[in-house]
């Protein structure tokens, strides 16, 4: 009796698990990977940059807003020059928490600077917000006109690494002080450019990971601002950090500009990827826009950004660039004009986006050029315009915020993409399921998206997520389904970042074919869809072959393989993403509970894999 009911609940579980035959074919190619198909983009959002990669530890180093008791608040009203804050008994303290905490750390180095005038004796430090301990300080003496001190505040290996922390300034002499500015960076232990001590070391590791291949920036809506006085407004974010005015950012909080221009590309180089640079295209959010003669003073901003990017010493703004630090220019092979243009009710895209492609193409021909908006009234526009008789639409941008479903439903959307029509850049994209950052269900919709634009690689050029980043304390979120989250001093991956790194991490040069049969279906609210989606490149000089495979569904499923063309290696590593539940996630006090296992396995030419339920695999062999 035992017996039967062990062969029925065998039986059972056979049945149970549906089987999927995939045939890839390593000789078919079917079309070139596109080198610069994972990239990332970026914006201020959810305090990306302060409070977030700018390691900057002082919020409002300005001293634009904080305003300590008792101490008045000096300076013109002209919003873009900084605050003074006069001093004059010996009972001031001036504290800064930082974004949500300072991150202290055992063995660190903290460079800091403080702009002053008068003189003063001045004692600055770390201290803990739970007791007081001081974890590290430094004395400094003002003396004269206003002027520059440094200072160093370093810890020792017996600190612990806490974010409850804050930093002090305290009054020790008596005199007459004036304070401008107070900043502090941690230096970096990994000197990859100039700019290094600049970005946050543990995010900055976890980007590296996900082996990106460009960075779009600055926007998104950032790029645009809510009013024209509050676009990213590049040249106002070069020189001395302490000089630049920064800017009211449109998602509600101040941005004070640390993060400029030749830091986003010192960024870009400091993880090996080269810049898709968003140019302000004439358009704000509020829906205000520009044309015609008022056009022009927009389209030679956006070309002397361009020169500041690749110009070489003899332009004016490749001068400055090399004045900036940086002799060598950047690479750059893509500008995009504007962000999400296809808002702009007034249909006054095809002019801007024509006038600007014209001139960026005359001084630079050898940029392509990407739009924002090909919709059929944009079409309409254009023909009015002219447009297509002017100009080759070269790269459209097309952005796709989805839940789970609508995501699994839109996974063979590129196949049927005109090969004779424009390229496609994918700038921003999320499978939006969970908050702040994703779960295993936004990763699973996330990886059968990404198999459909690699396999389309052709046509889909360049992909990138959205957002990338999010500090997860009260108040730190804007926009929800996030990739990486943080806090001051510890950050995570959510499984979509996680399976951004799986599938950036293992690519070939060439997709080849991928053959599918019985392939089940399932029920996904009112909408039936795929289980199963599958995408395989070699890359031939190497005699790599990476197979992407990922099982959406709720029930394990059996896969019957049979590869064929190139000689097989015997072994393939396998990494495998896969968690418990669909709404499975890691959080800051859970950073690893959905995390990617890796294993050797047995290939042969016919091989049966089992899928877990809700699994993203890659095969490398
Ligand atoms: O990624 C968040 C926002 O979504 C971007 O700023 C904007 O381009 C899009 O609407």
């Amino acid at each position: 009796m035992k017996h039967m009911l062990s062969l029925f609940l065998c039986l059972a579980a056979m049945t149970a698990t549906a089987q999927v035959q995939l045939t890839v074919d390593a000789d078919k190619v079917q079309c070139a990977v596109s080198p610069t198909l994972y990239g990332l983009m970026t914006e201020e959002i959810n305090y990306c940059y302060e409070g977030g990669l700018y390691s900057q530890l002082i919020r409002d180093p300005q001293m634009r807003e904080t305003r300590p008791d008792g101490r008045r608040r000096r300076g013109p009203q002209d919003d873009n020059r900084p605050k003074h804050w006069i001093w004059n008994d010996s009972t001031a303290t001036w504290t800064n928490t930082g974004y949500w905490g300072i991150a202290v750390r055992p063995e660190t180095v903290y460079r800091g600077k403080m702009e002053a005038a008068g003189n003063a004796v001045i004692s600055v430090g770390l201290r803990s917000t739970k007791d007081g301990r001081v974890f590290a300080q430094d004395l400094i003496k003002t003396k004269g006109p206003k002027g520059w001190y440094d200072f160093t505040l370093r810890t020792t290996p017996t600190v612990e690494a806490t974010k409850d922390a804050e930093f002090f300034l305290h009054y020790v002499d008596t005199g007459r002080c004036r304070l401008s500015y107070v900043s502090l960076t941690p230096v970096s232990k990994k000197q990859v450019t100039v700019k290094s001590d600049l970005y946050r070391t543990d995010l900055m590791d976890m980007l590296r990971d996900m082996h990106p291949k460009f960075l779009r920036f600055p926007g998104g809506n950032y790029l645009e601002g809510n009013r024209f006085s509050e676009r990213y407004w590049w040249q106002r974010t070069l020189g001395p950090v302490e000089n630049r005015p920064g800017h009211q950012c449109c998602w509600g909080y101040w941005s004070t500009d640390g993060m400029g221009l030749l830091e986003f590309l010192c960024w870009c180089e400091e993880m090996g990827a080269e810049p898709i640079l968003g140019v302000f295209a004439g358009y704000v959010l509020s829906g205000d826009y520009v044309t015609g003669k008022a056009l022009d003073g927009f389209i030679e901003e956006a070309l002397d950004e361009i020169e500041y990017v690749i110009g070489d010493a003899s332009t004016e703004w490749g001068a400055r660039r090399v004045a900036d630090g940086h002799p060598e220019p950047f690479p750059l092979h893509y500008v995009e004009v504007g962000n999400e243009d296809f808002f702009d009710r007034s249909g006054s895209y095809a002019e801007r986006y024509t006038r600007f492609y014209e001139a960026i193409k005359a001084k630079y021909p050898q940029l392509e050029v990407i739009s924002t908006e090909m919709s059929d009234k944009m079409k309409r526009l254009a023909r009015d315009w002219k447009m297509e008789e002017r100009m080759k639409l070269d790269i459209i941008d097309e952005h796709y915020y989805r839940g789970f479903k609508d995501m699994l439903r839109q996974c063979h959307m590129y196949d049927k993409y005109d090969r004779k029509g424009p390229k496609v850049f994918c700038g921003e994209w999320a499978t939006r399921e969970g908050d702040p950052t994703t779960n295993m269900m936004a990763a699973l919709g996330d990886a059968a998206w990404m198999v459909g634009m690699e396999r389309n690689s052709d046509v889909v050029i360049a992909q990138c997520y959205a957002p990338l980043f999010v500090n997860v304390n009260p108040g730190g979120m804007q926009w929800k389904s996030d990739l990486i989250g943080y806090d001051a001093l510890n950050a995570y991956g959510s499984p979509s970042y996680y399976a951004q790194c799986m599938f950036a991490g293992n690519i070939g040069t060439e997709v080849v074919e991928t053959v599918c049969d019985s392939v089940p279906r399932m029920k996904q609210d009112d909408a039936t869809v795929d289980q199963f989606y599958c995408v395989a490149t070699r890359d031939k000089a190497a005699h790599k072959l990476y197979l992407k495979m990922v099982n959406a569904g709720e029930t394990p499923l059996k896969v019957r393989l049979n590869f064929k063309g190139e000689k097989l290696a015997a072994k393939a590593v396998q990494t495998v993403l896969t968690a418990d539940s669909m709404n499975a996630t890691n959080s800051i006090t859970d950073p690893k509970a959905v995390v990617p296992q890796t294993k050797t396995v047995k290939i042969s030419r016919k091989t049966t894999l089992t899928l877990p339920a809700r699994s993203i695999h890659v095969l490398a062999l």
